[in-house]
């Protein structure tokens, strides 16, 4: 059976550079969660828990989901050493698995490039929201000097959108927030948050 990388680094995944990122990310999508306190979010790729644990005090339950078990299994036991009342967490992968759970909000930060198959995953996500939710995508503008067989080296902003609204989402707001140094595959990319209404 192929690697997952992510199995692989979980234990080392809480780098400096990934906090640091991280924290700008979860100040950012607080912004969209000003009035979700009793909302159900689903941090969908959710890695160690970097941003969901983080922002998991704005909305009434924080739903955890990874692909990577050792990812889903730093979570809980972060979760396990805090107060955090609040969080579930699940290892699936919605591409593949079939998970019978619905959320007001869903957030996808950093992991639509890591995976293949774009349409399939947002319309996995559209099913997963209830009338009315929201997705947040946070993602990296496309980076021609990135370059890797397995991630997408970003994304054109008004191509996502005309996928989004394909996928049945209402309306789409995309914009640039963050520009760092070396952050995207050690090159200088540019953040973006794109919020869908469904
Ligand atoms: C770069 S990390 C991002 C972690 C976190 N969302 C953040 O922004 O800090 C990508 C995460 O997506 C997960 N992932 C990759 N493909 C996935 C899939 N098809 N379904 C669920 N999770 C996936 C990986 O295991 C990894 O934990």
């Amino acid at each position: 059976m192929e690697e997952n990388v992510f199995e692989t680094i979980a234990k080392k995944y809480d780098s400096t550079e990934r906090i640091e990122l991280a924290n700008i990310i979860a100040h950012k999508v607080r912004e969209e969660l000003a009035q979700a306190k009793e909302k159900t979010l689903i941090d969908y790729g959710s890695g160690t828990g970097l941003i969901g644990l983080q922002i998991a005090d704005s909305v009434k339950n924080a739903i955890l989901v990874d692909s990577s078990e050792n990812m889903v299994e730093i979570i809980n036991d972060k979760v396990a050493a805090s107060n955090i009342q609040n969080v579930q967490t699940f290892v699936a992968d919605f591409t593949k698995d079939t998970m019978d759970i619905k959320a007001d909000i869903v957030l996808v930060s950093l992991v639509l490039l890591h995976i293949p198959d774009t349409k399939i995953i947002l319309e996995k996500l559209y099913k997963t929201l209830q009338t009315d939710g929201k997705l947040i995508i946070i993602d990296f503008d496309k980076n021609p000097n990135v370059y890797h067989p397995k991630v997408h080296n970003g994304f054109v902003a008004d191509e996502l959108k005309a996928l989004l609204t394909s996928t049945g989402f209402k309306s789409t707001n995309i914009q640039q927030f963050h520009h760092g140094e070396k952050v995207f595959m050690k090159q200088d990319a540019t953040l973006f948050i794109a919020v869908s209404k469904k």
